[in-house]
């Protein structure tokens, strides 16, 4: 899987150094420290003799003297710098320390630093990874809890999500593919971060704008429309029926001034070319958008300040819950394009209006600070609904891995779309009481992972020997890490969830999976750094190492596969790659 952070230390310190006015800085020099010097590599080697050379026997003279010298060490000159007996770059001396410039450190070592300013005092903060966090488990890991950290996820906002369909409510991928498509990982990641932040955020806070019974709201209507709160049969029940004339306006008006809710849900019948219009302002700016949910399937248009999203094309009720941020920001990022869009803060929008035209139905029409269950739902719904014959959720679009690989072709699965949709079902099983159609899914689901990837499926095995999940069902198999470990907590996931003796496979699948990472863990481990895949095995080529956000995840996942089994050597590497993200590196001989 792709973590949304980009890798920005290195942006950020490149900003530093070019916006910097005062030209000294622009050389920061980084103190080194004699010790650290001695641990990295050559060049820092012949700068430690250089530099002892200096001081030599004056390190063991009268104090008194040294301190006479001090005043001679804090001039600073600047000297060559002949790295690796290459090239040359420039330096600075003081007394015994020689300073290289950070820029040049940053590239050479792939570090990350930034300028702080604390209370007005500036420092200097040095990071060897690119600020990542590691997770430890909080506590048991529970199938019906918290998926990992997913609380901390904000899927729908990610640049490759070009938005979130109206008419399934779940994300539209652009990761592989620019045209957008559902992508069952990222579906299930969606799903699962609300799941999660269900059981950590705060209760929402809900307005209910009009429910035709205790919260009526004041429509402005012109004299060519129609609105009455009226019984319908379908859902028994008083509900707000409305028909509008042709023109603009006779659109059905209602002012609000709402700050703080940007969550809409509402249950719906809209007959054809009718819409619900969300309008949003900018404080600041006075900027007004419309966000309009119309009966068509244009899943996704905008123009001007308007943002089109097709909610189907039905006469049926049915219930819309749409976070208006996420809405307008992916609208936004479609309106300018090509100017790359700025992200207006929430702070600074709110909701002064709804609109309704064309004909149609509305009831419990409500603005919400969250409605995570929902999402929830709509994703679990969509696993229910998409799963074909063999089990899969099929992958739409072709994937090219790297060369040397064999690309995937539309319609390929992955055991990490598989396993994450287990941890979904399961949940959804748990939290709809026990809802089969749930629980039917996630057994259906595991049959990929018996079927080998040269067949369709995600199965592969390590030397004839230990079988794999394959996140990419590669030939030759790629191994991918952190995708086989997900779609095990997924396997772990049902087979606790299930009912006794109903997910039988689902715990052989697991145990063998354990018994192979038990085994394979350490390849992984490169000595500084972790491998994302096993291609330096399969492809005999240079090591795909993993950038540190995935370096993160590998530790993450091993820290809660540790817990779950108890198992010291997960939580031993965890630890030592814990250490090589603080730049600690495995022993030489
Ligand atoms: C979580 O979901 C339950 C329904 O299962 C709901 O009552 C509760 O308000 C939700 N809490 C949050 C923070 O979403
Ligand atoms: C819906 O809108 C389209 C285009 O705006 C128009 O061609 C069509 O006649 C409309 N249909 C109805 C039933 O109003
Ligand atoms: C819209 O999609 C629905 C369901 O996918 C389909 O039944 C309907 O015919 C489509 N309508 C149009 C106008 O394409
Ligand atoms: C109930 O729904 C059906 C279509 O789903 C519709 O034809 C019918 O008019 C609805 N009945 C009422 C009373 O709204
Ligand atoms: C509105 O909400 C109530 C309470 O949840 C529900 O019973 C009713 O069916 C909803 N209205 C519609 C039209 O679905």
């Amino acid at each position: 899987m792709y973590n949304n952070q980009p890798s920005c230390g290195s942006v950020a310190a490149s900003k530093i150094f070019h916006t910097s006015k005062d030209p000294p800085l622009f050389f920061i020099m980084m103190r080194f420290n004699m010790k650290i010097a001695l641990l990295m590599v050559t060049i820092l080697g012949f700068f430690t003799i250089f530099a002892w050379s200096l001081c030599g026997d004056r390190n063991f003279k009268d104090s008194t003297v040294d301190m006479d010298r001090n005043k001679d060490f804090m001039r600073s000159e600047e000297i060559d710098c002949f790295i690796n007996n290459d090239y040359v770059i420039g330096c600075r001396k003081e007394g015994d320390e020689v300073f290289l410039p950070f820029s040049f450190l940053r590239k050479y070592y792939e570090v990350y630093g930034k300028m702080v300013n604390l209370d007005g005092i500036e420092r200097f903060e040095w990071s060897h990874n690119s600020y990542n966090k590691i997770y430890y488990p909080k506590g048991r890991y529970d199938p019906r809890g918290v998926f990992m950290y997913f609380e901390n996820y904000n899927v729908e906002m990610r640049d490759r999500v070009k938005y979130v369909s109206a008419t399934e409510g779940v994300p539209i991928s652009t990761q592989w593919g620019s045209h957008g498509y559902f992508y069952a990982t990222q579906i299930a990641q969606f799903g699962l971060s609300h799941y999660s932040k269900n059981l950590t955020d705060p209760e929402p806070i809900r307005r209910i704008i009009e429910d035709s019974n205790k919260n009526q709201a004041k429509w402005v209507i012109s004299s060519e429309s129609f609105l009455e709160r009226m019984f319908d049969a379908n859902v028994s029940r008083t509900v707000l029926k409305f028909r509008t004339g042709d023109r603009i306006s006779d659109t059905l008006y209602l002012k609000l001034d709402h700050v703080l809710h940007f969550v809409m849900s509402v249950n719906l019948m809209l007959g054809m070319n009718s819409s619900l219009t969300v309008v949003i302002q900018n404080r600041e700016k006075g900027d007004i958008y419309n966000l309009h949910y119309t009966s068509n399937n244009i899943s996704i248009t905008a123009q001007d300040n308007n943002i089109y999203y097709g909610i189907g094309n039905f006469q049926e009720w049915k219930k819309l819950t749409r976070d208006l941020i996420v809405d307008l920001d992916k609208g936004l990022s479609i309106l300018q394009e090509k100017t790359k869009h700025k992200r207006i803060p929430r702070s600074k929008l709110k909701v002064t209006a709804i609109l309704l035209f064309g004909y149609g139905a509305i009831d419990n029409l409500t603005l919400s600070t969250s409605e995570h269950i929902e999402n929830f739902y709509n994703a679990a719904e969509w696993f229910v609904k998409h799963q074909d014959s063999k089990g899969g959720w099929p992958i739409p679009v072709r994937r090219h891995l790297a060369s040397g690989f064999s690309d995937l072709k539309p319609g390929w699965y992955s055991s990490m779309g598989q396993g994450h949709a287990l941890s979904v079902l399961s949940r959804a099983y748990h939290h709809s009481g026990g809802d089969v159609k749930y629980l039917n899914a996630a057994i259906a689901g595991l049959k990929p992972f018996s079927v080998p990837s040269s067949k369709g499926g995600v199965l592969t095995s390590f030397m004839n020997k230990y079988s794999w999940y394959e996140e990419y069902p590669t030939t030759p198999p790629s191994f991918v890490l952190n995708g086989f470990i997900y779609s095990l907590l997924g396997l772990y996931d049902l087979m606790k969830i299930a009912p006794r003796g109903q997910a039988d496979l689902a715990e052989h699948l697991f145990n063998d999976g354990i018994v192979s990472l038990k085994h394979m863990i350490t390849l992984y481990d490169m000595g500084s750094v972790t491998s994302y895949d096993l291609r330096h095995f399969t492809l005999g080529i240079a090591p795909n190492l993993a950038r540190w956000d995935y370096h993160a995840t590998h530790i993450n996942q091993l820290l809660l596969l540790g817990k779950i089994l108890n198992e010291p050597l997960f939580t031993q590497t965890a630890e030592r790659w814990i250490g090589y993200m603080n730049g600690k590196r495995a022993p030489h001989n």
